[in-house]
């Protein structure tokens, strides 16, 4: 099954980008998922093609229009089109891996990505769009915050990632981060790799994973490991 994912955006020019290279790119090569870019002013009716307009109730920017945006989503995605569609927007619901992963398991998105102030509020209930944050931060535009969510939806699907497991054990799997990683050399700079790591005990390994995984999330993420602490205690 191929994920279709078409992006609505004043800047086709920004796609596939980052996402024609290494293991994203071979995937689209190899028919895994599918990319159309719907430039957003070829459905702007009047005669200097605008996009946008000045808020109604005065103040700073412009922004994106209702009935521009409603054509373009319309000729993208028809009623029946099963799709999500997305809109990006630092308002939006935080992107998680549970998202991401659902994401992949579906037919693909329709991802709207907005420019200047924003996006009129009427088009958003309208065409029932979800509204995705990529981070406590403002962009300038939805672009990169929808290749964001492409690549971290792409490397799910199935037959990406030459190793599956490596997805599996990675950070937010399972609600924690992943533990610290080492490779060759076995002494850099006089820092020796764990000496656990190198005892070939599997038993042992993973539990030192474990417990470093336990460790930085209960450190970084508090949030992350309460969330994690109350689902326990859900448990029968
Ligand atoms: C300059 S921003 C608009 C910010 C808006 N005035 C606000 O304060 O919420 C322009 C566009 O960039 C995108 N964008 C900015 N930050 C984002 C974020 N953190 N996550 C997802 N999209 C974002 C959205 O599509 C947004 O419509």
């Amino acid at each position: 099954m191929t994920f279709h994912a078409t992006v609505l955006t004043l800047y086709p020019e920004m796609f596939p980008g980052s996402l024609d290279l290494s293991l994203a790119g071979r995937a689209r090569e190899a028919g895994t998922w599918s990319l159309e870019t719907v430039q957003i002013r070829d459905f702007a009716t009047s005669k200097h093609r605008n996009v946008d307009d000045t808020p109604a109730g005065g103040g700073a920017g412009m922004v994106m229009r209702a009935d521009v945006l409603a054509r373009a989503i319309d000729h993208a995605a028809p009623a029946d089109d099963p799709r999500p569609r997305l809109l990006m927007s630092p308002r939006g619901k935080p992107l998680d891996q549970q998202r991401v992963r659902e994401l992949a398991a579906g037919p693909g998105a329709v991802i709207l990505c907005g420019r200047f102030e924003g996006v009129d509020q009427r088009v958003i209930e309208a065409r029932g769009l979800e509204e995705v944050s990529v981070g406590d931060y403002v962009l300038s535009g939805g672009e990169p915050a929808a290749l964001v969510l492409l690549d971290a939806v792409i490397r799910l699907l199935p037959g990406v990632m030459g190793n599956d497991a490596s997805g599996e054990e990675e950070s937010f799997e399972g609600g924690l981060l992943e533990h610290p990683q080492y490779t060759r050399p076995q002494l850099f700079e006089e820092r020796p790799i764990p000496e656990v790591l190198l005892s070939g005990n599997h038993a042992k390994i993973a539990a030192w994973r474990r417990a470093e995984a336990e460790r930085l999330t209960r450190e970084r993420r508090p949030d992350l490991w309460a969330a994690l602490n109350k689902d326990r205690q859900r448990v029968p």
